[in-house]
């Protein structure tokens, strides 16, 4: 088996580079619990202002992000509504139900979006025996249907139903800054409608560790107590939180040429035998693809090119996603087509 030398499996395979390694060994530090630690705190309030949020908290990760906020919105019994593909359904080991007693209600709709008249239509009537219907969660960029952008009307249109309604709104924004950079809208634009919203500096951005959780003063304080709660309460963060804010400052706009890789990609991809893909609607940096026509499955497909030192991330039987990162070579997209054909020959 070939190293590998194009890793396409996510862009949470990045590494931190040296310039970031030394903003991380130069930076400041102290007891990020007792809130000391003032490079953590230089980053939170960087995502704060970036995201037009009165404040914001550093957690160890985006599925901490989710679960803290669900903790702070929710209690035991209420449902949250939410896309039947997004990540607190399908992959934080069933976290809100778990922890919170919080019933999530997955909404069907084409590309990962739903739209308000389905949140009118969710929304349960107020009567004693029926969960409350107190959230809903959008994923921006939708991941595993493609990385898809919330359209910015879309978002205000979905919140102002559910605030109509009485629901708190939630953004898991673990893509949000590739949607900024694809469509020109601000995040703090995109971030106004919703209550709570959280970026990853673990994707795109390709920071080590963490995340950020931002919304209002009162919201965040609420979060710094489950924080503590569940154990993500960390003493000198400023290590990591120094990435973070290498990221912030140098890794964003960069996010445009992965979003160019990954249409070139799509476009390589549309031209082989057998491989449905609509190289069109890529928006970001996520591409998915069906080898269904190729008589392949998605697991021998992913073997295969592994062995010419190419790795995509298997969705379904022959369902297969690409994710283009920091880290993928100059290039990694003609390498990735030839590891394909390969794969297509035997
Ligand atoms: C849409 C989405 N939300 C949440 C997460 C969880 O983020 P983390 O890996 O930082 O826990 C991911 C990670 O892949 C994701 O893609």
């Amino acid at each position: 088996m070939s190293p590998i030398a194009v890793d396409l499996f996510s862009d949470t395979v990045t590494r931190p580079g040296p310039a970031m390694r030394r903003a991380m060994a130069e930076a400041e530090t102290g007891d990020e619990q007792n809130r000391e630690d003032p490079t953590v705190n230089r980053l939170q309030a960087m995502v704060a202002e970036l995201l037009g949020k009165e404040a914001a908290l550093f957690l160890p990760s985006g599925t901490m992000c989710n679960q803290v906020a669900f903790a702070v919105h929710c209690r035991a019994g209420d449902e949250i509504l939410l896309h039947e593909s997004a990540h607190p359904l399908l992959y934080e080991a069933g976290g809100p139900a778990a922890l919170i007693g919080a019933l999530l209600r997955p909404l069907p709709g084409a590309r990962g979006l739903f739209s308000a008249e389905q949140v009118r239509q969710a929304i349960r009537p107020r009567v004693h025996y029926m969960p409350r219907t107190r959230a809903l969660s959008i994923e921006q960029t939708a991941n595993v249907v493609g990385g898809v952008c919330w359209p910015l009307a879309q978002v205000q249109e979905v919140c102002a139903a559910g605030h109509a309604a009485e629901l708190v709104c939630h953004m898991d924004g673990a893509r949000l800054l590739n949607a900024v950079v694809a469509s020109g809208t601000a995040a703090a634009d995109f971030a106004a409608p919703v209550d709570s919203v959280w970026i990853d500096l673990t994707k795109g951005l390709g920071a080590p560790v963490g995340a950020v959780l931002a919304g209002t003063r009162g919201f965040v304080e609420e979060a710094w107590v489950f924080k503590q709660r569940l154990g993500g309460a960390m003493r000198q963060a400023g290590i990591i939180a120094a990435a973070g804010i290498y990221a912030l400052e140098h890794h964003v706009e960069r996010m445009a040429d992965d979003h160019e890789q990954a249409r070139r990609l799509a476009r390589g991809l549309a031209e082989l035998p057998g491989i449905a893909v609509d190289a069109d609607r890529v928006e970001t940096n996520i591409v998915i693809f069906d080898v269904r026509g190729t008589g392949l499955t998605g697991e021998d497909f992913g073997r295969r090119t592994e062995r010419s030192g190419v790795r995509f991330s298997v969705l379904g039987p022959t369902l297969v996603r690409a994710v283009t990162h920091l880290d993928v070579p100059p290039d990694g997209v003609e390498r990735a087509l030839s590891a394909a054909r390969a794969a297509l020959r035997g």
